[in-house]
């Protein structure tokens, strides 16, 4: 038995010398050491041996096993040296090639605008609110002003949710504008009141250069006593001094919304004729980025404010034609075509 045992023991070494890879090893890890091994066989049939000699062969198998063991882990660490050794000299890695850059994503040019405007409300003391882009009629209209069969819808081609109620209207929609959000703070919140809202609107409209049926827009809402056309004006004059710089000159028109009384539209000098006329600002020298006006009081007593002690004004921006006037895009439709070589340039 003990030279068996000696024998398996040179026989399990000189093989182990020869070893030069992992699958060898590994081969050689389960012919000596494996659970059908040689050396496990002869641990069991040392039961067959009388008291003395198993105790003096048992002692030496368990020995042997050890030694085998650590040549094992000595082997192990011998070759990963060697095959480590071996790949410096055939494998192809250039240190000094420079790194592969990450592609880093960036805000879409209509987002970076919201944030610039918002940042300009903020800093003013407004506080950013969010409403639903799928509304009720009710704030999307009849709250502000506009009931059904009112004309003021017309201008306003609706993309109405397919979804009628006990009476047969259709009282959902996708909201046509932001002024929605104000209808709905109006009536959640209590005065003294300064909100913005920016999002998605949607009209049905056929797409051009101008036109699509989804665009953007940001809408104010101030209530407070003593708010007057006077807080409006030196509000958006600053957003827009703020916004296209100290030198842009502004403009104020009388218009009609449903919603304020009385209402006006703002314009701005058109940048690229200064004003002399041309084909961007239809030869007018001016180009109109909003609407606005003082809350007509009908609006804050249906959201429940008292109209003879609290006095509002609001605004709308539409969103889309400021990057194109700041950078000179003459197509609304590039913002919305997701050409990465048009994006990447914002
Ligand atoms: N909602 C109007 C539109 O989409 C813009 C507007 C005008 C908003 C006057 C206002 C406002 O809040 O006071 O044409």
């Amino acid at each position: 038995m003990l030279e068996q045992l000696e024998e398996l023991k040179l026989k399990a070494l000189r093989e182990l010398a020869g070893v030069d890879n992992n699958e060898e090893l590994e081969s050689w890890r389960v012919r000596y050491l494996g659970k059908k091994s040689e050396l496990t066989n002869s641990l069991r049939s040392l039961a067959t041996l009388p008291l003395e000699e198993r105790k003096i062969a048992g002692g030496r198998a368990n020995e042997l096993k050890a030694e085998l063991e650590s040549a094992l882990s000595a082997a192990k660490t011998g070759l990963a040296a060697r095959l480590e050794e071996k790949s410096k000299g055939t494998e192809q890695l250039d240190i000094t090639l420079p790194g592969r850059p990450w592609p880093i994503g960036r805000l879409h040019p209509i987002t970076q605008t919201i944030h610039e405007i918002c940042q300009i409300f903020v800093a003013m003391g407004f506080q950013v609110v969010e409403g639903p882009e799928v509304e009720w009629d009710y704030y999307n209209f009849e709250a502000l002003n506009i009931p059904a069969e009112h004309p003021a819808r017309d201008n306003m081609s609706t993309f109405w949710v397919d979804y009628r109620n006990e009476a047969g209207q259709r009282p959902m929609l996708l909201r046509t504008h932001t002024t929605s959000v104000s209808a709905r703070m109006v009536e959640a919140l209590k005065p003294p009141i300064r909100v913005i809202s920016a999002g998605k609107v949607y009209r049905y409209e056929a797409s051009d250069a101008t036109h699509v049926p989804m665009f953007h827009q940001i809408d104010g809402l101030v209530v407070d006593s003593r708010i007057t056309m006077a807080d409006l004006k030196g509000t958006l004059y600053e957003f827009a001094r703020r916004f296209f710089g100290e030198e842009r000159k502004v403009r104020f028109r009388c218009d009609y919304f449903p919603f304020v009384e009385p209402g006006v539209e703002m314009a701005i000098e058109c940048a690229v004729c200064a004003g002399q006329g041309c084909r961007l600002c239809g030869n007018s020298g001016w180009i109109e980025i909003l609407g606005a006006g003082m809350t007509h009081p009908r609006v804050l007593e249906r959201g429940g404010i008292d109209p003879k002690v609290y006095t509002s004004f609001a605004f709308g921006i539409g969103i889309d034609r400021l990057p194109m006037l700041r950078y000179g895009i003459d197509d609304v439709r590039l913002f919305y075509g997701s050409d990465l070589r048009f994006l990447r340039q914002f």
